[in-house]
């Protein structure tokens, strides 16, 4: 008789195998212990014969997706204000929103809707950018740290090239971040600290070097932004003139892999020698496709990333992307793709449907660890499917009915969740939200 640590869920359990594979169980079982993935079987192994079975009878089981690239502060004015491109976007809209969080009553409310929304989601995983304030940070991790969801989130720094109301001197940066992540380090279970350089126009070379330094002495991750729109590139350029490439340009300051995991959103316009940098760095990419098309940013060339060998995962980047939801990104991903492929370069065909919920799950998941997949040994994070309301009069394989839940499902669908073999509560917070408003 095995003990708590062990159990099963029942069900149709489908997960990727590889980039171009994924393995449907029908009515299979996924068996948990401590915490990791023990294995898919189509009867319960002996041994196991005696273990705790929660049966989801005819719904899905899949890995929880990784959400690679999302600001928190952002999530206020979702579906608001798209009609500018990057810079513009950043004045007008973000940049005053985001220094709304100097202001921890606020920051409440807004980090209370964000927290919730991403607990009740299929994302189980995610790489989070907060504002420069550091209290208003801590409030965000604290808040995702009762979800159970495991979570990267990184106090932002802006020293320059930033309005006054959203700016830090470079030492206050340094300063404040240091004491941000000395503390995150030691505080939480499922939360910890990412160094988040907003990105090279908003950061000071002193400060860029400070934040290297830093990442190193603790061994923390990274994420920033990396050429998504041509007049970013531009100036870019303009700013950092001894570097062969916005690339070289964060990997002179020590900000481009290597030692740390390192993340990168959107890399829309990336030479070839950019590439061979990321690949032997192993520098991912957060593919950002609803973001690179609301502001006007472009397609990036995915497969090509995917051909070398570069890590990739999907970011919903709200709130320049729109939703949350990693689903709506992968169906974004395979759109994009075609346009790219029909409008302007013929050599790089669509992603298939695979290869886009390869991104959303064991491609992104990567970068948390073994996490994205049920093959043994895996991070026991899973979500379950009841997609039995998405009607239809014809019969569907697992296949299909997996399609169908990326192009068609919401929050809705999602009936239960688990992160590292731990039963997240979804669902529960609409009272206390009410009570905040
Ligand atoms: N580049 C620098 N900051 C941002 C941001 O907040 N959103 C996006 N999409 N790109 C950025
Ligand atoms: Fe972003």
């Amino acid at each position: 008789m095995r003990e708590t640590g062990c159990f099963a869920l029942k069900g149709n359990i489908i997960y990727p195998d590889s980039i171009d594979q994924i393995r449907y169980v029908p009515k299979g079982y996924l068996i948990c212990e401590n915490g990791k993935v023990m294995g898919v079987y189509n009867n319960l192994p002996e041994g196991y014969l005696n273990i705790r079975v929660t049966d989801y009878g005819d719904r899905l089981i899949i890995p929880g997706l990784t959400d690679l690239h999302i600001h928190g502060p952002q999530y206020a004015f979702r579906g608001l204000s798209m009609d500018l491109e990057l810079i513009d976007w950043l004045n007008e809209n973000t940049f005053p929103e985001e220094a709304r969080y100097s202001d921890l009553e606020y920051a409440k409310k807004a980090y209370t809707i964000f927290v919730n929304d991403l607990k009740n989601s299929a994302t189980t995983r995610a790489c989070i950018f907060g504002t420069i304030h550091e209290e208003a940070t801590v409030l965000l991790m604290e808040l995702l740290e009762a979800t159970g969801l495991k979570c990267l989130v990184g106090k932002v720094n802006m020293d320059r090239n930033s309005p006054d109301y959203l700016c830090e001197s470079s030492a206050w940066s340094a300063k404040s971040t240091r004491r941000w992540l000395k503390d995150a380090l030691k505080k939480y279970k499922n939360v910890a600290p990412i160094i988040t350089p907003r990105f090279l126009p908003t950061c000071s070379e002193a400060l860029l070097k400070e934040l290297a330094a830093l990442s190193e002495e603790y061994m923390c991750p990274v994420q920033s932004h990396l050429s998504e729109n041509i007049a970013e590139v531009k100036w870019v350029r303009e700013l950092c003139k001894e570097a062969k490439s916005y690339s070289d340009a964060y990997d002179r300051f020590g900000l481009f892999g290597g030692k740390v995991p390192t993340v990168m959103a959107h890399c829309v316009y990336i030479t070839e020698e950019e590439i061979e940098l990321m690949k032997k760095n192993q520098v991912f990419v957060a593919h950002c496709p609803e973001s690179n098309t609301n502001l006007s940013s472009g397609i990036a060339p995915v497969r090509k990333f995917l051909e070398e060998k570069v890590p990739v995962g999907l970011g919903s980047d709200v709130a320049a992307g729109s939703s949350n939801s990693i689903f709506k990104a992968m169906a974004a991903a395979i759109q994009v793709s075609k346009l790219r492929w029909r409008l302007v370069d013929s050599d790089l065909k669509p992603l298939t449907i695979e290869e886009a919920f390869y991104m959303g799950t064991k491609g992104g998941g990567a970068f948390f660890g073994k996490v994205g997949s049920f093959l043994e040994g895996y991070e026991f994070d899973a979500v379950i499917i009841d997609d039995s309301s998405l009607a239809h009069p014809q019969p569907l394989n697992l296949k299909q009915r997996l399609e169908r839940v990326i192009y068609l499902s919401d929050d809705r669908h999602i009936c239960d969740k688990y992160v590292s073999g731990s039963r997240i509560e979804i669902r529960d917070t609409v009272k206390d939200l009410r009570q905040l408003m």
